[in-house]
């Protein structure tokens, strides 16, 4: 069994759909919410289902988080869920719950996330910025606000005459689909990392699912058993599975390979560009190309892959990661564009010069 503890501080309608999906199945449940504001309406909720409840102030999420990895700890915790939760979650927490700290964001990322982007804010900004999509995003948790790499997306479209608060109620239904789902995802990716790590520990097939993470690393419950079950319980796989995403595929500049990128979401590109303000750095996939062709091929190459690191990492949110692959494109195609030219030009002496040798 899994152990997933929910972070809230507002109404956690999205804490409770957690709790309630994963009561359903065996393999994940919700024993504990953490809260940072004492009377969040989410706690006398999870009180009712009779779960456990801790509330620390927000002094102590920013100035003491190792108290609250104790907590977690000492009930072996294994993901960290956040739904609608305010506060920071510092580096303590992140780095003792590497790939295992998720939130869940009200807009399709990277476009309308960021400081002062939560509620209805993010409605409202959509709204007024006339785009035609809008939907969820869960993105794995970084130091930096809502730039982590997604996990999974669900796209909603945008009638008109839709409103601030009609669009949130159409992507708090999106949320519903995504977030167990999504859940179930970053359990899968981890089974799946384990499993490639450590595969001289895998026993047979017929071994029982385990009781606890340290467990399953070698349980040979690897992703096709054990979680396709949840997957293929009748109310999983058939509700969510057709409108969310979570693989890019053939897109032929490197995203397809992008198991974070999602297939819709490639489409808000020019959304993400408006509303952000962060343009994509220049790609030099015409120079890479023409590099390659005409000039030094080995540097060309290894200009072309810069260039489709540029939007792939874009896409996932690393706008930093994304400008450092621009400029290592960039420098690439000079050396491949020196030593073409020093290749063309040193050809015809040398040529001379070995003629005249014979
Ligand atoms: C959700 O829209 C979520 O995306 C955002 O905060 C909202 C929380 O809503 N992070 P609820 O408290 O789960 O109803």
């Amino acid at each position: 069994m899994k152990n997933v503890a929910v972070f809230a501080s507002g109404t956690g309608t999205n804490a409770i759909n957690l709790y309630e999906t994963f009561s359903k199945g065996d393999r994940i449940r919700v024993p504990l919410l953490l809260v940072d504001r004492e009377n969040a309406p989410v706690i006398a909720k999870f009180r009712d289902l009779g779960v456990e409840t801790l509330y620390f102030p927000r002094q102590v999420w920013r100035k003491e988080p190792e108290k609250i990895v104790e907590e977690l700890k000492k009930r072996h915790i294994d993901l960290i869920a956040l739904a609608g939760f305010l506060s920071i979650v510092g580096k303590p927490i992140l780095e003792a719950y590497p790939e295992r700290v998720l939130n869940i964001h009200p807009s399709l990322l990277p476009a309308f996330g960021g400081e002062g982007m939560w509620g209805q804010n993010v409605h409202e900004a959509v709204i007024k910025a006339g785009v035609d999509r809008s939907g969820a995003t869960v993105h794995y948790v970084t130091e930096d606000v809502d730039r982590g790499p997604i996990l999974l997306q669900e796209e909603i479209d945008i009638e008109p005459g839709e409103t601030a608060e009609s669009l949130e109620a159409k992507v708090h239904q999106a949320e519903y689909r995504l977030f167990p789902r999504a859940v179930v995802e970053a359990f899968r990716r981890l089974d799946d990392k384990e499993n490639r790590k450590e595969p001289e520990r895998k026993p047979e097939a017929s071994v029982p699912a385990p009781e606890s993470s340290a467990a399953t690393a070698g349980s040979g419950q690897g992703t096709d058993t054990s979680w396709e079950q949840y997957f293929n319980s009748p109310e999983g796989r058939e509700q969510t599975e057709p409108q969310t995403q979570a693989d890019g595929s053939g897109s032929g500049d490197g995203r397809e390979n992008n198991p974070y990128y999602g297939d819709r979401a490639k489409k808000t590109e020019a959304q993400a560009v408006a509303v952000n303000g962060e343009p994509m750095p220049p790609t030099y996939l015409v120079w890479s190309i023409l590099c390659v062709l005409l000039c030094c091929f080995i540097p060309g190459l290894v200009a072309a892959y810069f260039s489709s690191r540029v939007s792939t990492k874009y896409y996932q949110g690393d706008i930093e990661g994304s400008k450092k692959a621009s400029r290592m494109a960039e420098i690439w195609i000079i050396v491949s564009f020196v030593l073409g030219v020093l290749a063309a030009t040193l050809y015809l002496p040398f040529m001379i010069l070995s003629g005249m040798a014979q």
